[in-house]
């Protein structure tokens, strides 16, 4: 259990976390609202993304529910109906906010994310849910874009997050019926990677963050932005784009990766990159 200072400061409240064993459990914590996304949720989670980037003991970031809820999405009272009625400026500086935690930071985020979706998943969830790298959850869980039940569209970033990760037909169908589905139709249609029986949940979360850690974290965190920016070029300039980045990292790398792996595979013979990681100092 790490005891850094970063993050003693964070108030542990809205949103728990603890970090063991290189894993950040980032818990949501309203189970009695279902872990609707407040502005207490929102700001702590700003303030979490924070400190975890400079956690060192924190390599690989999961984030969950507490109870049986992973998200019920925005909450309708505190993040709409009151703030919409109050002070314009604050309801900006809240939707910036949330946008900043729930997308724009995380998917750029520099540490590996798995979403952990434990059980209700709605709305506004689906925007940080599709942020995250990677996704696992239960089969028993449930999970809706119930927005056209309550009279809105999926709007923050949901429709263009779930169009990224869900083809038209499944998207569309969901988005139009608001009708739920479960863990192994949310694997089957690309939303997680995993659904596996609760009690195996947590156990599938650590084998990947286990997995990940094994790699070079510098060259990870290249791999994972730079995913998201050429899929907005054409052929042409991600090929540029990824050439200048193979350069960058390989000088900016501190722990000289591309060097060890080609030593070690050419010279010493003592790996195989095809079956796993170069062995790390
Ligand atoms: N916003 C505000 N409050 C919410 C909420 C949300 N999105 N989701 C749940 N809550 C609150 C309920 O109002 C209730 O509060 P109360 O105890 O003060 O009355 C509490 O959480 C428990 O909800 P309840 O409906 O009794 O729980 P449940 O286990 O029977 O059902 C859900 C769980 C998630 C199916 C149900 O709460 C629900 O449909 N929530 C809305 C989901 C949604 O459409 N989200 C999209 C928002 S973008």
């Amino acid at each position: 259990m790490s005891e850094a200072k970063g993050l003693a400061t964070l108030p542990q409240k809205n949103v728990l976390v603890k970090v063991e064993d290189g894993i950040a459990w980032v818990t949501l914590n309203r189970p009695a609202k279902r872990n609707a996304i407040n502005p207490g949720i929102v700001y702590e989670m700003n303030q979490v993304l924070d400190v975890l980037e400079y956690e060192e003991d924190a390599k690989v970031i999961v984030i969950t529910g507490s109870g049986d809820s992973f998200s019920a999405g925005m909450d309708l009272k505190e993040y709409f109906r009151e703030p919409d009625a109050g002070n314009p400026v604050d309801r900006e500086r809240l939707n910036r906010a949330n946008s900043g935690w729930q997308w724009r930071r995380l998917m750029y985020y520099p540490k590996p994310t798995i979403a952990m979706v434990n059980g209700w998943c709605f709305g506004g969830a689906f925007q940080f849910l599709c942020a995250c790298d990677l996704a696992v959850t239960a089969d028993d869980s449930t999970f809706g874009l119930s927005e056209i039940n309550w009279g809105i569209i999926p709007a923050g970033i949901v429709t263009k997050s779930v169009s990224m990760a869900v083809n038209q037909r499944k998207s569309m169908y969901y988005i139009m019926t608001g009708d739920t589905f479960d863990g192994k139709e949310a694997e089957a249609i690309g939303l997680v990677n995993f659904s596996v029986p609760r009690a195996q949940m947590v156990d599938k979360v650590k084998t990947i963050a286990k997995k990940l850690m094994e790699k070079n974290p510098h060259v990870l965190r290249a791999c994972k932005v730079g995913y998201h920016y050429v899929r907005d070029m054409t052929m042409d300039m991600a090929a540029e784009y990824l050439a200048s980045k193979i350069d960058a990292t390989k000088f900016r790398d501190p722990e000289q990766g591309a060097v060890k792996g080609m030593s070690q595979f050419l010279d010493d013979k003592s790996y195989r990159p095809g079956l796993g990681a170069y062995k790390r100092d």
